[in-house]
């Protein structure tokens, strides 16, 4: 399996689309064959409420109890929070004892990497983890990015606000200098684009003013009505309104999101190749040095006909041709006289 994925959907701005996607990216996911893991870090539940649990506080195990048990140094081995969802990905349910834990974490030793410590023990059973994560850039937030690798922000197409955008941005930098330097801004895509916004080809607009600074991907949520049932509806816009637009959307921003990551595997996959063949090649010039070592004497003198003598060095002939010292015979003549 290859290395499982983090990714947070983040945006300090409430109901712009964030736990909708979630859902929706996490199920098309899932219908590409990946094994997906959803965490609902709000406080609010709404994406343990989109995923069937329509009461969420009454739940006895959530990621509440998960992180406190990572606190305390208790994570049992097995994971009893994590439940299936019926369109075949597993999540882990949240409600509002978050929000105590969030406070109790102002007091925590290494209190940023709480949520990471707990996704990194149950990442390797999935490809993608996705974390919706609650509109501010409080401790859970922060804890969420410290988990990922990537962050995703979805803008309302008509809001597209500079200043929260410039806000959670520089959330990210600091984050990725300080606590977490494999954190990359995934993409900025635009959700609930309306009849308006979409014909004016919002995506190029939004490219020009955003593009320099960060990656926007190419797919639009539109708005409509068929994803806002979707929030009590217990299916995601696949099974809702599989032809509809809004399902072509989610189906694009899947694409992508399976894109993510892929220049930088390559590169990673070529590099470890090249280190491969070379680890190869040096393997067997030793072996060969050492098996001639073993066979042959080091150097062998011969005379050759011309008079030279021949000198072979581990099998290797002519690397050293003497000639014949013109002076052996007066030496010899020498001693003789
Ligand atoms: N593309 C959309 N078109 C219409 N309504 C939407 C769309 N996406 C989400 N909604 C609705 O808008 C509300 C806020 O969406 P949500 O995903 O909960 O936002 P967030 O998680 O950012 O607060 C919900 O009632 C949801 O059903
Ligand atoms: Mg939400």
């Amino acid at each position: 399996m290859a290395k499982p994925k983090v990714i947070s959907v983040a945006n300090q701005k409430g109901g712009v689309g964030k736990s909708t996607s979630v859902y929706n990216l996490g199920a098309g996911l899932a219908m590409d064959g990946k094994k997906v893991l959803m965490l609902d870090v709000d406080p609010q539940a709404d994406l343990t409420k989109m995923l069937g649990q329509r009461k969420p506080h009454d739940l006895p195990l959530t990621l509440a109890n998960a992180m406190s048990d990572v606190v305390a140094g208790t994570m049992p081995r097995d994971h009893p929070e994590i439940m299936h969802h019926h369109e075949g990905f597993d999540f882990v349910p949240g409600n509002r004892s978050l929000s105590a834990v969030e406070v109790s974490l102002v007091n925590v030793m290494s209190r940023e990497t709480v949520l990471r410590q707990y996704v990194d023990s149950v990442k390797r059973d999935y490809d993608y983890v996705l974390l919706d994560c609650r509109p501010s850039l409080g401790m859970l937030v922060i804890n969420a990015l410290s988990a990922s690798d990537y962050v995703l922000i979805p803008v309302q197409a008509d809001y597209l606000a500079a200043e929260d955008m410039t806000e959670l941005v520089g959330t990210v930098r600091s984050i990725q200098r300080q606590i977490n330097p494999r954190l990359k801004i995934g993409g900025v895509f635009l959700t609930m684009a309306n009849e308006t916004n979409f014909r004016k080809d919002i995506v190029a607009t939004v490219k020009s003013n955003f593009g320099k600074h960060l990656p926007v991907m190419d797919a639009v949520i539109p708005a409509t009505v068929r994803l806002a049932e979707v929030s009590t509806a217990d299916k995601s816009i696949f099974q809702h309104e599989p032809r509809g637009r809004a399902a072509e959307a989610y189906r694009s921003l899947t694409k992508e999101v399976l894109k993510i990551g892929e220049k930088q595997r390559s590169r990673t996959s070529d590099l470890s190749c090249l280190k491969f063949i070379t680890h190869k090649i040096m393997m067997s010039i030793i072996s060969d040095m050492l098996i001639r070592l073993r066979q042959r004497p080091a150097f062998t003198r011969k005379r050759s006909p011309n008079g030279c003598i021949a000198v072979t060095c581990f099998g290797t002939p002519g690397l050293f041709n003497l000639p014949k010292p013109s002076t052996t015979t007066s030496m010899s003549q020498m001693r003789s006289a």
